[in-house]
């Protein structure tokens, strides 16, 4: 694209306005706001359209098969050849008939977004980071993480070719995602303290210019650039219906207010024509974004809390995007609600045993669905998008805590495994006692 093309994307400050260009790292507003990617939509009118995405279905280039660059128009100005991708953006939207019963809906699709490269929804945030990251000239990369971020920017650092450090809270990270991060060759930094102290120290490290470190959490604006496009993903994959609810779980609200940026823009260009409800499930441990909605969001609401989750993903107290997230919540009349652990795991057993599996986070998002509907706070027959954000593999502690022998019957659905000798025998005793 041509410099003047290019200068029209900027970087606008969602508390006092103010623009910043795009050529200078930046994550925050000098007054302390948060920034957006601003890009003006005028000019993709008429070219930005459900036609040319869909046209890109049929072709081979490796571009056109990343379901992030596939609307490459609504990301900002990348040439071609300066895009870091594998590609990613490609996982299933399922449609089971027993969790659509289970969650006492009318119609329910899970977009996967566990089945991206890394395993987790991050890889549509990165492959836009570090494409970003390098236009910039940065060498070094960073990032807090729960886990799912750190694994990813490890990752798309590799592939890219520069440097990667990860800040994890110590002990609080499932073993695949600390093993999957330092395996792709990122320094695993870990943190005493909790995820919010990591995020605190990674933005020091950041804001320190003589480190030379460039941040790809979510608070970095060209992160969520990417995240949108799990909106156009399945709004394409559901040939472009809207339903009426779009559920996803809540931690740093990074991807809430992705989801809300992209439905704007998706209605302003036409490529849908109504605004979903926006759903945002947090765990009940970690909810300080529940915990504002049910105060309406007034003055002095907010309050960072200490979290503690069997879904570590969202163990997060203090999320960086409240201000964009409890917006995009406002715009779309949406709720926020927060489920038990023993929710989220017995959400989880379910969506594991249709066959489909995700991490313990992403089952939230069943989970409050059906408590939302058993409360009467969604209708028995809306038609809902649920977000499921992380691979089953993702936290294969949890699967086997869960799976142990259950005597009392408290874990529905637990599947312990079954040692035997190695004799006929054993199989056929075995085999006559069980439920086949
Ligand atoms: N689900 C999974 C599997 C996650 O890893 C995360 C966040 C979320 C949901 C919440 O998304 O932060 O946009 O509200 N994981 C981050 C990480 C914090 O470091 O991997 P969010």
């Amino acid at each position: 694209m041509v410099a003047a093309e290019r200068a029209a994307v900027r970087l606008i400050c969602a508390e006092c306005g103010i623009a910043y260009p795009t050529d200078v790292p930046r994550y925050r507003c000098s007054c302390g706001g948060l920034l957006t990617v601003e890009q003006p939509l005028g000019a993709l009118r008429g070219v930005a359209t459900r036609a040319l995405f869909d046209s890109r279905l049929a072709s081979r280039a490796r571009i056109d098969q990343s379901g992030v660059w596939r609307f490459r128009e609504l990301l900002g100005d990348y040439d071609e050849a300066s895009i870091v991708t594998k590609p990613e953006g490609r996982g299933n939207l399922y449609d089971d008939a027993r969790l659509t019963a289970w969650a006492g809906v009318g119609a329910l699709w899970m977009k996967h977004e566990g089945e991206n490269p890394t395993g987790s929804f991050k890889d549509r945030g990165m492959t836009v980071g570090m494409t970003h990251a390098r236009r910039l000239g940065a060498r070094t990369v960073a990032c807090a993480s729960s886990g799912n971020t750190s694994a990813s920017l490890a990752s798309y650092a590799a592939t890219a070719g520069l440097a990667a450090l990860t800040f994890v809270p110590e002990g609080k990270v499932s073993a695949a995602k600390v093993a999957q991060t330092i395996a792709y060759g990122a320094k695993v930094i870990q943190v005493r303290g909790d995820f919010d102290v990591a995020m605190r120290l990674v933005q020091e490290v950041a804001d320190t210019p003589e480190y030379g470190v460039y941040l790809l959490n979510s608070i970095n604006p060209f992160r969520l650039e990417g995240q949108k496009t799990i909106l156009f993903d399945a709004l394409q994959a559901l040939d472009w219906r809207v339903p009426d609810v779009i559920v996803l779980p809540g931690g740093n609200l990074g991807n809430t207010s992705a989801i809300g940026k992209a439905l704007e823009e998706a209605l302003s260009l036409g490529l849908i024509d109504r605004m979903p409800q926006i759903v945002t499930v947090q765990a009940s441990g970690a909810a300080p974004f529940a915990a504002a909605f049910a105060q309406g969001f007034a003055p002095g609401s907010y309050r960072p809390v200490e979290a503690h989750t069997v879904a570590t993903a969202i163990q997060i107290g203090d999320p960086i995007s409240y201000p964009r997230a409890r917006d995009v919540i406002r715009r779309t009349e949406g709720i926020v609600t927060a489920v038990s652990d023993a929710a989220i795991l017995a959400a989880k057993a379910q969506i594991d045993r249709a066959g489909i599996g995700c991490e313990p986070a992403s089952a939230a998002t069943l989970a409050g669905l059906r408590a939302l509907v058993a409360a009467g706070q969604l209708r028995d027959d809306c038609t809902v998008l649920a977000i499921l954000t992380g691979h089953l593999m993702k936290d294969a502690e949890v699967v086997a805590a869960y799976h142990r022998p259950d005597p009392h019957g408290e874990r529905p659905g637990a599947n312990p495994p079954i040692t035997i000798d190695p004799t006929l025998d054993a199989v056929k005793a075995l085999l006559d006692g069980v439920d086949r």
